[in-house]
C-alpha cells in the first residue's frame, strides 16, 4: 500500500506534467483546432502514451484526466451565450473528425457535411412502405431460395394480431422514448425507462450490447443518424485509458457502457458540460470485461453499411484503426491450446458469475461473426495483409473446433457415453479427457431423437452441457454451425418448445443450476436463482437473433410462432427485461419494466417476418473457403492435421 502510494506520488511529481505538456490538445484553447490536433495525433498519440506510460496509467486521475483530454472536442457547454456555437462546433467535430479519406477530406473543406445516403434497400424505401406493402399479407411459408424475392414471406403483420397495429406503435413510441442524446445528437438509447423502479442502478446507461437490437430496428427503418452517431462516439470511448486497481487491460476494449453526464465547466461556475463517461467494468457489478462489446460493435457496423449503402463510415481511418484494435485485442497470443477466445466469467449477455468463463459458446459464436465481418470491411492497405492472415487462420480453426468437438446429438451422446479416457497420444479420440460420468441425467431426458446443439463450453476434462440460446443462434446466424447443425438446433428448438419458449421466448439457457450446483457456481447469487434472470429466466429480447436465425434457415414459420406467444402478454406485462419461472409465467423478480432490449427485439422480429430478405443484411453466409479447409480438416489424418495446424497458426 505505502510502496504503490509512494509511487504514484514520485510519478505524478515527474511524469504527469510532462505528459500535460506533451499533450497538444490540453494547451490548446480553441475546441475545434483542439480537434484537429487530437484527429491527426490520436493513433500516433496513444501508441506515445502506451509505451510512454506504463507508470502514468497507474495514476488514480489518469482515467479522468486522459477521459476530458478526449472528449474536450466533444464537450458541449450549456452555457446560454455559448449554446449555439459550442453546440455547432461539437457537431462539426464528429463530422469532420479523423480518418476521413481524401476525397471526404476536400468535401468537408468545402463545408459539405458527409451525410449517410438514404436509399431503398432491397426495394423498399422505408418500414413505412414495408407495413403498407405486407399489411394484409398472410404468412405463406415457401420452401423457396434462401431471400429471393418473394420467398417464405411471413407477413406476421401488425394487422393480423389483435392488438392490431398499436403493439407496433406502442413499441415505437417506447423506442423513440429511450433515445439518449449528446450534444443535441441521438447516440444509443437507455438501458430500461422503469420509472416506478427506484433502484437505477446502471440501467440509466447506454449499452453497447443493449442496442444492438435498438440500432437494427432502426436501421430496419431507414433511420440511419443515430446508429452512425452511436458507432463513431463509442469509438471515441474505444479503451483510451481504463483502470482496475493500477491495472489496464489491453487496448481496443470498447466499453459495456456509457453515460452523457453533465457536469460544471472547469472554470466557470455558472455552466456545464457534457461529457461521455464510459464504463469498461471496472465500474460494472463484478467489475466484469465485456469482451462482447468490440464484437457487436463491429457487427453493427457493418450492419450500418448494408443497410444504408454508406461505406464511407467503415472506409475512415479512425474506423479501420478502430476494426484493428479490436482484432489485436482477440488475436493476440495467449497461453491458449484453443483457437476460441479464453474469456472470464460475465463477458458477455450474461454478465455475472454463472460458471461461463473459459471458452464460452457466444461469445466463440460472436467472434466468428465479427472476424467475418471485419475481413469484408478491412482495407486492403499494406497493413492489413498480416491482419488478413491471422482472420483466415483463426476462423478456420475455430471452426472446426467449434463443429467438430462443441456439437452434441444422441449419437455424439453415444460416442461420449462410451468414451476411454487417459488417453496419452497425438490420436485420442477423447481428446480432452472427459469422463462420461459427466453427461447430465436431465440432458438424456432433454436431448431428442431429431436436432442437436452445441454445447457451451469446453475446457479439459469438462464438457458445460448446457443448452445457451444466444450462442447456438448466433452460430447460426454467422454460419458457425454447419448447415446440417443449423437445422437440427432448429430441430431441437421445435421439439423443446415448452421448455425453451413455454409463455414466453426466450430461455437464456437451459437448465437452471439449483442447490449446491447453483450455491458453489454462482456464489449464492440471490439473482441468479433457479430459472430467474441469467440462470434460465426468459428473454423478450432474445426474439430477435431468433428471427434471424430462422429466416436464414428458411423456417420463419418458428419465429412467427414465437412472436405470436411474446404479443399475448408483453405490453401488458411493460415489456420487462426478463421472465421467471420453468414456464416464465412470472414477470422477473428484479426485473425492470420497459426494458429497451425486450422493445426492440420484439420489433426487429417484426420488421424482419413483414421483410425477411432485409436479414441478408444480418447474416453471415458460409465461406466456400472457409468450407473446403473444413471438410479437408476433417478428412485428414492426424498427422497431416497437426501439419496443417503448425502452419495456420502463424499470426
Ligand atoms: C443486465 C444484463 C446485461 C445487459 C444489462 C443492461 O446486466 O445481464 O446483458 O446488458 O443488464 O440491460
Amino acid at each position: 500500500m505505502a510502496t504503490s502510494e509512494s509511487i504514484i506520488q514520485a510519478l505524478s511529481g515527474s511524469l504527469l506534467p510532462r505528459l500535460h505538456h506533451s499533450d497538444p490538445c490540453t494547451n490548446n484553447s480553441s475546441p475545434v483546432h483542439a480537434l484537429k490536433l487530437n484527429v491527426s495525433n490520436t493513433r500516433k498519440w496513444s501508441k506515445v502514451y502506451v509505451q510512454v506510460n506504463g507508470y502514468s496509467r497507474m495514476l488514480h486521475n489518469c482515467r479522468t484526466y486522459r477521459s476530458r483530454r478526449l472528449f474536450d472536442v466533444f464537450h458541449w457547454k450549456k452555457d446560454a451565450g455559448r449554446l449555439e456555437s459550442m453546440g455547432c462546433k461539437c457537431r462539426q467535430a464528429e463530422i469532420f473528425c479523423g480518418g476521413m479519406t481524401e476525397d471526404q477530406n476536400e468535401t468537408r473543406s468545402k463545408g459539405e457535411a458527409i451525410r449517410p445516403r438514404s436509399f431503398p434497400v432491397n426495394g423498399i424505401s422505408s418500414a413505412t412502405d414495408i407495413e403498407e406493402s405486407e399489411v394484409g399479407k398472410q404468412f405463406k411459408h415457401e420452401k423457396g431460395g434462401l431471400f429471393s424475392d418473394g420467398m417464405s414471406t411471413v407477413a406476421g403483420t401488425v394487422k393480423d394480431h389483435k392488438y392490431g397495429k398499436t403493439l407496433e406503435d406502442e413499441a415505437w413510441n417506447l423506442l423513440r422514448d429511450s433515445i439518449v442524446y449528446y450534444c443535441n445528437k441521438p447516440i444509443g438509447t437507455i438501458a430500461a425507462k422503469d420509472l416506478g423502479n427506484t433502484s437505477i442502478l446502471n440501467y440509466d446507461q447506454v449499452f453497447i450490447r443493449d442496442f444492438i437490437p435498438s440500432g437494427i430496428a432502426f436501421l430496419l427503418k431507414g433511420e440511419y443518424e443515430i446508429v452512425r452517431n452511436f458507432i463513431l462516439y463509442t469509438l471515441q470511448l474505444q479503451s483510451w485509458e481504463k483502470t482496475m486497481d493500477c491495472y489496464s487491460p489491453g487496448q481496443g476494449l470498447m466499453p459495456a457502457s456509457f453515460k452523457v453526464r453533465s457536469v460544471p465547466l472547469d472554470g466557470d461556475e455558472s455552466a456545464t458540460e457534457e461529457i461521455l463517461d464510459p464504463d469498461f467494468g471496472e465500474a460494472a457489478i463484478g467489475r466484469v470485461a465485456p469482451v462482447d462489446s468490440g464484437l457487436w460493435w463491429i457487427l453493427l457496423l457493418q450492419a450500418y453499411g448494408k443497410f444504408s449503402g454508406d461505406s464511407s463510415v467503415q472506409e475512415r481511418i479512425d474506423v479501420q484503426t478502430g476494426i484493428k484494435m479490436i482484432l489485436k485485442l482477440c488475436l493476440a497470443d495467449g497461453f491458449d491450446m484453443f483457437p476460441t477466445l479464453l474469456v472470464t466469467d460475465g463477458s458477455c449477455m450474461i454478465d455475472r458469475r454463472m460458471g461461463i468463463h473459459g471458452h464460452p459458446l457466444e461469445i466463440q459464436a460472436l467472434f466468428y461473426s465479427a472476424l467475418l465481418s471485419a475481413r469484408e470491411m478491412l482495407a486492403p492497405d499494406d497493413g492489413s495483409a498480416d491482419l488478413r492472415r491471422a482472420i483466415n487462420n483463426r476462423l478456420v480453426a475455430l471452426s472446426f473446433h467449434i463443429r467438430a468437438h462443441y456439437w452434441i446429438d444422441m449419437r455424439k451422446l453415444n460416442v461420449i457415453y462410451r468414451y476411454q479416457t487417459e488417453e496419452y497420444s497425438y490420436d485420442a479420440v477423447n481428446k480432452f479427457n472427459i469422463y462420461p460420468d459427466q453427461i447430465p441425467s436431465w440432458l438424456v431426458e432433454f436431448m431428442p431423437s431429431k436436432g442437436g446443439y452445441l454445447i457451451g463450453n469446453l475446457q479439459p476434462a469438462h464438457m458445460d452441457f448446457r443448452f445457451f440460446s444466444l450462442g447456438n443462434l448466433w452460430s447460426i446466424v454467422s454460419s458457425l454451425a454447419t448447415l446440417d447443425q443449423s437445422h437440427a438446433i432448429l430441430d431441437l428448438i421445435e421439439a423443446k418448445w415448452e421448455v425453451l419458449v413455454a409463455e414466453m421466448p426466450f430461455k437464456i439457457c437451459y437448465p437452471a443450476m439449483e442447490g449446491g450446483e447453483w450455491r458453489i457456481i454462482t456464489g449464492s447469487d440471490p439473482k441468479n436463482t433457479p430459472w430467474s434472470y441469467h440462470n434460465g429466466g426468459s428473454w423478450p429480447t432474445l426474439l430477435w437473433q431468433l428471427t434471424v436465425a430462422c429466416i436464414k434457415m428458411n423456417r420463419p414459420e418458428i419465429a412467427l410462432k414465437a412472436v405470436n406467444i411474446a404479443e399475448r402478454s408483453i405490453s401488458r406485462d411493460k415489456w420487462p427485461e426478463y421472465y421467471d419461472t420453468k414456464r416464465a409465467r412470472f414477470i422477473g423478480k428484479q426485473a425492470r419494466l420497459y426494458q429497451t432490449w425486450s422493445i426492440a427485439g420484439y420489433l426487429v422480429a417484426k420488421l424482419l417476418l413483414a421483410n425477411p430478405s432485409a436479414a441478408k443484411n444480418l447474416v453471415n453466409e458460409e465461406d466456400s473457403e472457409l468450407a473446403n479447409a473444413f471438410s479437408y480438416m476433417i478428412s485428414a489424418n492426424p498427422k497431416r492435421k497437426r501439419g496443417l495446424k503448425r502452419q495456420g497458426f502463424i499470426v
